[in-house]
């Protein structure tokens, strides 16, 4: 992909001086209390800044957190828990800037944080007066928000329009090489594990991965509706009737090539959604109109298991079960040991992948722990996402 790097820029000291502006992905979960739960994205854009900040620019960064009402600002949609986690990995300093589109005083060798940018009016819909304005700001403008690169907004796309030099950071760079890695030329066998609670939201990648990969793992509500499409019972569980058709069709690619979307043969059951809920493990054809499948059995996590432990390359994206509830987080730990475990290259993403990462403690050894969710999975569906196009445009002056 042919497209300006920061780091070269860095390197040829073209950055001294310079008014930086970055765009991370400093979306991270919140609790109620707005503590963040989950701080991966934050140190993940620790990297671009700090290279910002070595190579003498004055650094302005910003990020969007949540789905905010754009020129509605609320408290809870404030970056403030952001930039003061930040402001501990830094070491120094992280001042929040609000009202910041005509104007910020940022001197060399200082980083401030722009609040939210989402809550800017004409940002989701990329309004060119906008990214003009934004573009205005800097000198450099560098997408390192590989979370958001899906989307072609005001910070991810409009500005790179625009501004002076556009290039793309560490991250967004190290993103795209780790999961071309993974797909262009994979060692085989590819497994991919995609789960999830619906069909509807991930059957385009369900339907590429089913022209590539040689185990397609299904789990959570999407094994359910994969269930019903093998004809096996799933009582009340989470499901999508309506596309059974498109599972079995997927199952028919799978098996046409010679391939396998390997279908539970057991299963942990409980009658209501409930962390205390009392679990039962059943075969997977006895499952009562009454029950909810929360997790799968341990026949098929070993199964699964011993597949993963034999793979080449493995992609995960999104948790088997209900992990977050002890009682049914036996399939997601039997998986994430699995991939611990196994000498392939593995590649996963996701919020809910990443919290059973962490969960089950095998940072470590996951080849490489991706930032994104929606935009994980466009790339392994093989779409060129807006923030790289308009960054090889400009590449390609
Ligand atoms: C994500 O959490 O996947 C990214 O930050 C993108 O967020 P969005 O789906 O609200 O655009």
């Amino acid at each position: 992909m042919n497209i300006l790097r920061f780091s070269d820029l860095c390197a040829q000291d073209r950055v001294r001086g310079q008014r930086v502006f970055i765009r991370a992905d400093l979306n991270v979960p919140l609790d109620a209390q707005g503590a963040i739960t989950e701080d991966t994205r934050i140190r993940a854009s620790v990297p671009c800044i700090r290279m910002a900040l070595d190579a003498g620019a004055a650094v302005m960064v910003t990020s969007h957190l949540g789905r905010p009402t754009e020129g509605e600002f609320k408290p809870e949609d404030s970056l403030a828990p952001v930039a003061r986690r930040l402001a501990e990995l830094l070491g120094r300093e992280v001042p929040l800037v609000a009202g910041w589109v005509d104007g910020v005083q940022v001197a060399p060798g200082q980083v401030v944080l722009l609040e939210n940018c989402r809550v800017n009016k004409g940002e989701k819909k990329n309004s060119e007066a906008l990214a003009r304005k934004m573009a205005q700001l800097c000198d450099i403008f560098v997408n390192d928000a590989f979370g958001t690169a899906h989307r072609a907004e005001g910070t991810t796309y409009g500005i790179a329009q625009f501004a002076p030099i556009a290039c793309a950071g560490p991250l967004l760079a190290a993103e795209i090489d780790a999961i071309g890695k993974a797909l262009a030329h994979p060692r085989r066998p590819l497994a991919a594990i995609v789960a999830g609670s619906k069909v509807s939201t991930k059957l385009t990648i369900l339907q590429s991965l089913a022209r590539n990969v040689d185990q397609l793992i299904v789990g959570g509500g999407i094994a359910n509706t994969f269930m019903l499409a093998a004809g096996l019972p799933i009582g009340k569980s989470l499901a999508e009737a309506d596309l059974v058709g498109e599972a079995r069709a997927v199952i028919e690619a799978m098996k046409a090539r010679g391939a396998e979307v390997p279908i539970p043969t057991d299963v942990v059951v409980a009658k209501t959604f409930a962390a205390d809920a009392p679990a039962t493990v059943k075969r997977a054809t006895d499952v009562q109109d009454d029950d909810l499948i929360l997790d799968i059995g341990p026949e098929t996590a070993a199964r699964l298991a011993a597949q993963l432990k034999g793979a080449g390359t493995i992609v995960w994206n999104g948790p088997v079960g209900v992990f977050e509830f002890e009682a049914f987080a036996q399939g997601t730990r039997a998986i994430a040991q699995a991939i611990a475990a196994s000498s392939a290259f593995s590649i996963a993403g996701g919020g809910d992948t990443l919290a059973a990462i962490a969960k089950f403690g095998i940072e470590k050894d996951v080849g490489y722990i991706s930032t994104g969710g929606g935009a994980f999975l466009e790339v392994l569906e093989g779409k060129t996402l807006p923030a790289f196009e308009i960054l090889e445009k400009r590449a390609a002056g």
